[in-house]
Order: structure tokens, then sequence, then C-alpha cells
């Protein structure tokens, strides 16, 4: 049986070679950095942290214990990838929000943002709920792959138009679970 989390040098998946991008090192203290501005920002206010299922849950989990203000959570659930690495450029909406958000202010929370599809759609369908504020934070963007206009205010770390997995991030749904992120070396 495959094993995985093993803090390998490198992961091969099928003839595919993945090499170490991120540690938990770093990607702990940027959580950390994150937390601290976002709390300083929003110290008056009481923010409703809104993760994007599947991928966020990691990242989400480790930025709310960086978080040192009152807020609330809640999630939505996109269609994933499917399988494959490259966008299927269609995104649809799995679990609809449970929390009120009518004059509330909203921090999306994504894992990576890519083409900026999701995102858009995202916004869009908060703001149909009339937030007072909406602002987006993620841990990847790659802004080189950007394709729409989408305005991201608090960005983890800007990676190249590469595919990376681990921490959230999956291949055909496998190695979310893995501690660190790992890109695939061509
Ligand atoms: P976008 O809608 O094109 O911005 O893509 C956002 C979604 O695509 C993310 O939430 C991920 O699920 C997925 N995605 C984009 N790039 C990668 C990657 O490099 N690895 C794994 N998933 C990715």
């Amino acid at each position: 049986m495959d094993s995985v989390n093993n803090n390998e040098k490198e992961l091969w998946i099928g003839d595919e070679k993945f090499i170490p991008f991120l540690s938990e090192e770093e990607i702990q203290k940027r959580n950390a950095e994150l937390g601290k501005e976002i709390s300083n920002e929003y110290r008056s206010k009481l923010p409703i942290f809104i993760g994007v299922l599947n991928g966020s849950f990691i990242f989400m989990s480790d930025l709310m214990k960086n978080i040192n203000i009152n807020c609330e959570i809640d999630f939505f659930k996109l269609s994933s990838y499917g399988d494959e690495k490259i966008s299927s450029g269609r995104v649809r909406l799995v679990k609809e929000l449970n929390a009120d958000i009518r004059d509330r202010h909203i921090i999306i929370v994504e894992d990576i943002v890519d083409t900026g599809l999701s995102i858009k759609y995202i916004e869009e369908l908060i703001m149909e709920h009339k937030p007072a504020s909406m602002k987006v934070v993620t841990l990847l963007l790659k802004p080189d792959s950007l394709k729409y206009d989408v305005k991201i205010d608090y960005i983890g770390f800007k990676i190249p138009n590469k595919f990376v997995i681990g921490y959230g991030l999956d291949y055909a749904q496998k190695y979310r679970n893995l501690r660190s992120i790992y890109v695939l070396s061509e």
C-alpha cells in the first residue's frame, strides 16, 4: 500500500514526480502573519469566515487558530475539478450557506485561486445576499493563470502556474492530507 506524509523528498504518482514546494513551517509562519493582519483589520467587527470546500478545509482550520478576535464560520461547497489537473471551466454549488449573511462582514477563505472562476462565482452569490462587506483570503494565487477580474485581499503565497498538491489540495481527490505542499516537477 502507498504511504504518504513521511516528509518525503519526492513523491511519485504513477510516472509523475512531485517535489517539496512549501514546507509546514513556511505555511504556518504565513498563516500566523495572515491571522494577525486580518484580526487587526476586523477588531471592531464580528466577521463570518466562509470556507470553500473541499480544498480550504486545512488552511481554514489553521488560519482560524491565528484569528484572535470573535468571529463565526460557515462553508460553501463547490463541485470539484474532477480528476483532471486543468479546470473544467465550470462551477456548480453543492452546499449553500447556513448563516444569514445580510449586513455581515464576510471573509471568503480559498485554498488556491487559479483562473479566478470559482471566486468570481462565489463573490456573485454572496453579493446577492447584500453583506456589509466582502473580502477574500487565499493561501495560494497563480497570478499568471488568472482569467477573471477578481480582487484578492489577502494572499499567502503567489506561485507559478504549476500544479500543486497537499495541505488541502488534491490530485484526483487524493493527497489532501499531506502536511506540506508539493509541486509537479517538469
Ligand atoms: P479556479 O476556479 O480556476 O480559480 O480554480 C480554483 C480551484 O481549482 C481550487 O479551489 C482548486 O480546487 C483547483 N485548483 C487550481 N489549481 C490547482 C492546483 O494546482 N492543485 C490542485 N487544485 C487546484
